[in-house]
C-alpha cells in the first residue's frame, strides 16, 4: 500500500520496520480528539476562505460519519497507515474522494498530535478531579461516623497518642484536596491550542489559530509554533500530579492492609473488595489495596520515562515524542481505576470501633497526659518527662498500665499528683482535650469536617 507521504520514496520499508514505527496500536485512543481537531481545523479553513465552502461541507460530512463509526467502534485501523492521523485521513479520502486530501492544508501531524493530546488530557483531568471529589466525600462520610471513635495514633509505627479515628481518615482528605488543587491548576497549561503551528514554523496560509482554538474550546493558543509542537511539559506535569496522588493512595492502601490484618484488626474490608486464597481456605486478602500500592510503581515509572524522553531533545518535533502516549494513557487508566476502587473500599469497610477503643486502654499512649499534667503545674517539661518515663518503667515491671498505678506511687514520684490525674489519664479525655487548632479533639475534628464540606461545596 502506498504511503500518504510516499512521493519521494523509491522503495517501501518492510512490514516489520513499519510496525516498529507505527503508533496506531495505542494512539487509536485519540480517535475522537483527532476527529474533533480536524473538524475545527476544516471549519476554520472555510471561515478564512482557504477552502471553498463546498469542499468544507464534503470534508465535514466525512468527518462526522467517521465520528459516528468511531462511536460504534466499527473503524478498522491498520499498521500500514502508521498512526491515528494517517489512518483517519486515508479513511476520509476513501470515503469522500480526493477532496479529503485538502483537510491537511495548513496543518502538520506535529501540531495535530499535540492538539489531540491537549484535548485528551483536558477532558480526562476534569474526570479525575470529579473522581477525587467523590472519594473525598466518602472519606468525610466515614469520618462523620467516627469522630468519637478512639484509636491509637502512631509515630514510628509505635503507639504514640490516642486520636479520633476520624482525624486519621481526614488526613487523607487534605492530601487529596492538594492533589485536586494541583490537577485544577494544571488545566491552565493544558488548555492551550497548538493547532496551526504546522510542522514547526507556522504556515503560509492565512489561517486563524484563535478561531480553531475557539472551536475546540481552548482558552489560549501557543505563542510560539516551535514550542507548540515540542512542548510535553503539560504531560510531565500530569504524570507528576498523578505520582503524588498515587503516593497518597499508596500510603492509605498500606494502612488499610495493616488495619485489616489480625495483628491490628481495626477494620474488615467488605467481601466485595477482598479476595480469597487458592490453598488457604481461611484467607481474606486485601488484594485491591495491595494492587493500588503496587500500581504506584508504574505511574512513577511513566513520569521518569517521559522526563527522560524529552531530556536532550533538540527543537522542534522528534519522533521520540511518540513515546509520550502509552505512559499517559496507562496513567489515566491506573489512577481512574485506583480512585474508583479506593472509594468503594472505604465506603464499604467495617470499622471495629470497640476494638479500636480497647487498644488505647491497653497501652502507654496516655503518657504525654501525665507529663503535661506536671508541666501544667509548673514542673519544667523535661523534668516531667523524666518522672513519667520512670513511672512507665515501673508499670512495665509490674505488668500494668498508667491508669492502674496506685495514687501513692504517683505521689511518691511527685507530690503534685492528685486523684484528678486519673480523669486526665483516660484516653477519652486525652483526645477531647487536644483542642488546639487542627488537633484531634472532637470539636476540632468536627470543625475540620465542616471546613472539608465547604471545600466540596
Ligand atoms: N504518531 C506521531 C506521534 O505520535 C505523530 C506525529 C508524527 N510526525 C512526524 N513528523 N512524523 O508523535
Amino acid at each position: 500500500m502506498t504511503k500518504l507521504w510516499g512521493g519521494r520514496f523509491q522503495k517501501s520499508a518492510e512490514q516489520w520496520v513499519d510496525k516498529f514505527g507505527a503508533s496506531i496500536s495505542f494512539d487509536q485512543t485519540l480517535v475522537m480528539e483527532d476527529l474533533d481537531g480536524s473538524i475545527a481545523h476544516v471549519q476554520m479553513l472555510g471561515d478564512c476562505n482557504i477552502l471553498p465552502a463546498e469542499d468544507v461541507q464534503k470534508i465535514l460530512g466525512g468527518l462526522v460519519q467517521l465520528k459516528k463509526r468511531a462511536a460504534e467502534n466499527t473503524l478498522e485501523f491498520t499498521v500500514a497507515n502508521e498512526d491515528i492521523h494517517l489512518n483517519l485521513e486515508k479513511m476520509l479520502i476513501d470515503l469522500i474522494g480526493p477532496v479529503g486530501g485538502k483537510l491537511h492544508t495548513g496543518r502538520s501531524r506535529n501540531d495535530q498530535v499535540a492538539t489531540d493530546m491537549h484535548l485528551f488530557l483536558k477532558n480526562r483531568v476534569a474526570e479525575i478531579i470529579e473522581l477525587i471529589e467523590l472519594f473525598q466525600k466518602t472519606i468525610v462520610a466515614q469520618a462523620e461516623i467516627h469522630v468519637e471513635t478512639l484509636a491509637p495514633g502512631y509515630t514510628h509505627l509505635q503507639r504514640a497518642q490516642p486520636i479520633s479515628f476520624a482525624h486519621h481518615l481526614m488526613a487523607y482528605f487534605w492530601m487529596l484536596e492538594r492533589d485536586k488543587e494541583r490537577f485544577n491548576d494544571s488545566i491552565k497549561r493544558i488548555d492551550i491550542s497548538p493547532l496551526g503551528a504546522g510542522a514547526l514554523a507556522g504556515t503560509t496560509f492565512p489561517i486563524d489559530r484563535k478561531l480553531s482554538a475557539e472551536y475546540l474550546g481552548f482558552a489560549q493558543v501557543y505563542a510560539n509554533s516551535m514550542d507548540a509542537v515540542s512542548d510535553r511539559d503539560f504531560i510531565v506535569e500530569f504524570l507528576s500530579n498523578s505520582s503524588m496522588l498515587m503516593a497518597h493512595l499508596s500510603r492509605f492502601a498500606e494502612e488499610i492492609i495493616l488495619w485489616s490484618s489480625a495483628e491490628f484488626n481495626f477494620i474488615e474490608l467488605d467481601d466485595s473488595f477482598s479476595t480469597g486464597s487458592s490453598i488457604m481456605p481461611q484467607k481474606k486478602n486485601p488484594d485491591m489495596a495491595e494492587l493500588i500500592r503496587g500500581k504506584t510503581g508504574r505511574v512513577y515509572g511513566n513520569l521518569m520515562g517521559l522526563l527522560t524522553v524529552i531530556k536532550g531533545l533538540p527543537l522542534a518535533y522528534n519522533k521520540d515524542l511518540q513515546e509520550d502516549k502509552e505512559g499517559m494513557f496507562d496513567t489515566v487508566h491506573t489512577i481512574v481505576g485506583s480512585l474508583k476502587i479506593f472509594e468503594g473500599m472505604v465506603r464499604t469497610m467495617n470499622v471495629h470501633t470497640e476494638h479500636l477503643r480497647d487498644t488505647v486502654h491497653k497501652d502507654f499512649s496516655n503518657a504525654t497526659e501525665l507529663a503535661d499534667y506536671l508541666a501544667a503545674k509548673g514542673v519544667p517539661f523535661r523534668e516531667a518527662h523524666e518522672v513519667t518515663g520512670k513511672l512507665v518503667l515501673l508499670c512495665i515491671q509490674r505488668g500494668y498500665f498508667l491508669l492502674d498505678l496506685p495514687l501513692e506511687d504517683l505521689q511518691e514520684a511527685s507530690n503534685l499528683f492528685n486523684s484528678d490525674i486519673f480523669d486526665v489519664l483516660s484516653p477519652l479525655a486525652a483526645v477531647k482535650r487536644r483542642n488546639s487548632f487542627g488537633g484531634t479533639g472532637f470539636e476540632q475534628v468536627q470543625l475540620q469536617i465542616e471546613e472539608a464540606k465547604k471545600c466540596l461545596a
